[in-house]
This record gives C-alpha cells, sequence and structure tokens, in this order.
C-alpha cells in the first residue's frame, strides 16, 4: 500500500491520478478527513511507502506528529522550496523527525501540474538520494512506473539539498517559457 500524506493538494492528487491508472492500491491522507480522505496518520499506518506531500513549511510540525505512524515505513520527501536556502534539507529535517522511517529524497523535478493530467507522457527521469539502499530501489521502482525515464540514484541522504533546489530552477525555465519541464540525465548506461 502507497500513502500519500497531505495528498489533496495537487502534487498528491496528481500522484493519486498516476498511481489509479497504474493500479496500484493507495490511500491519501489529510488533516480535514472526510470521504476517501483518512487522517494523514491512519493512511501513514496503512502504508509500507509513505509520500510526504506537504508544503515544506508544514513538514517539520507533521513529521513529529506522525514519528511512531512513521517508524518502518519508506518515506518519500518530495517537498522543496523555491528560494534558495541554507541549512538541512526538508529530507534531512524528515529524517530527523522521524528517526525511524526510511526517508528518500525525490520528485522535486516532477511537476504537479503534469502528474494531474495522465494523458500526458512524463518522459523524465526521477532523480533520487538516500541512505537506505533498498528503501531507495523500491522507490526507483515506483518511479519508473510513473515516468518513462529512469530512477537515478543521486547518492545519499545529504544530496537533498541539491535536489531540492531544483524545484525553484525549473519553475523559472516554466516561466520562461510557458512550459512544463522535467529533467532527464544523460550519459547513463
Ligand atoms: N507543485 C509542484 O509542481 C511540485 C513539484 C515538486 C515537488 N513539490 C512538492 O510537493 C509538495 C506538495 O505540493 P502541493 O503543491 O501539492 O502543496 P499544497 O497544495 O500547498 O499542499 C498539499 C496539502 O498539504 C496539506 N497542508 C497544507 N499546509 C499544511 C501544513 N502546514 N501542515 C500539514 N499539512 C498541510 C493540505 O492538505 P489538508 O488541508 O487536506 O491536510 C494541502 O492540500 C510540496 O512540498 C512541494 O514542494 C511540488
Amino acid at each position: 500500500m502507497i500513502g500519500i500524506v497531505g495528498g489533496t493538494g495537487d502534487f498528491g492528487q496528481g500522484l493519486a491520478a498516476r498511481l489509479r491508472i497504474l493500479g496500484e492500491d493507495f490511500v491519501i491522507g489529510s488533516r480535514t478527513p472526510r470521504g476517501d480522505y483518512l487522517p494523514n496518520e491512519e493512511a501513514a499506518r496503512r502504508s509500507e511507502v509513505v509520500f510526504l506531500c506537504v508544503p515544506p513549511e508544514g513538514v517539520h510540525e507533521l513529521v513529529s506528529s506522525l514519528a511512531d505512524a512513521l517508524a518502518s515505513r519508506i518515506v518519500v520527501s518530495v517537498a522543496a522550496s523555491l528560494r534558495l536556502r541554507e541549512g538541512r534539507s526538508y529530507a534531512e529535517l524528515t529524517a530527523q523527525a522521524a528517526p525511524e522511517a526510511r526517508v528518500v529524497a525525490g520528485f522535486h523535478t516532477v511537476s504537479a501540474k503534469v502528474l494531474l493530467n495522465p494523458e500526458v507522457p512524463l518522459d523524465e527521469d526521477v532523480l533520487l538520494c538516500g541512505d537506505d539502499d533498498d528503501a531507495k530501489q523500491r522507490v526507483g521502482a515506483i518511479a519508473e512506473r510513473i515516468v518513462s525515464g529512469r530512477a537515478v540514484d543521486c547518492g545519499g541522504l545529504r544530496a537533498a539539498r541539491r535536489l531540492e533546489s531544483l524545484t525553484g530552477l525549473l519553475v523559472g525555465v516554466n516561466r520562461r517559457y510557458k512550459a512544463n519541464t522535467g529533467i532527464k540525465v544523460t550519459g547513463l548506461e
């Protein structure tokens, strides 16, 4: 089971749209449970892989409150600030706040707008980093079902700050070119 915590926003809804097409089992979490939306904690407890899709400013408080529910789960941190930041990445903050979670950072370069439009193929790569190789591989396998490119291993969780800065870069490119861009790494076998 895949959980989408904060799954009522554009990124979470886009991810849900893609997972639905793939026939994956998933649950969506929200701070305001209603209808098919579960409390975030229940969504986390029911899942083996949890995508954390809340805005960056909400990450630390939410993850701290869900630390027990996230223990032993693979937690995918997609949070990215549009401004250049100093210090720890959101993925590292997540790992600190939920020390028993297996945190993988990734999907920062995948546009929610494109995710939300399942007719548009995602001809791009997903860049991932994390310290747990097995968790990274499992998230990579999910990523490679969603995009037609590959999951690219970008190293340990320390590299998350580099990945998180790419979203702002692409947002600027999108604005200039009136496009929805992604990233493809060339030169890999
Ligand atoms: N948008 C993109 O193209 C894109 C691309 C790459 C990565 N990302 C990352 O994906 C994440 C989600 O983006 P988004 O645009 O979907 O975000 P969003 O719509 O602003 O927020 C997603 C959901 O998070 C919950 N939420 C809002 N504030 C919260 C808080 N302070 N604490 C806990 N939960 C809160 C809300 O759900 P409830 O009210 O139902 O709880 C909201 O619907 C962000 O971290 C962003 O950096 C986005």
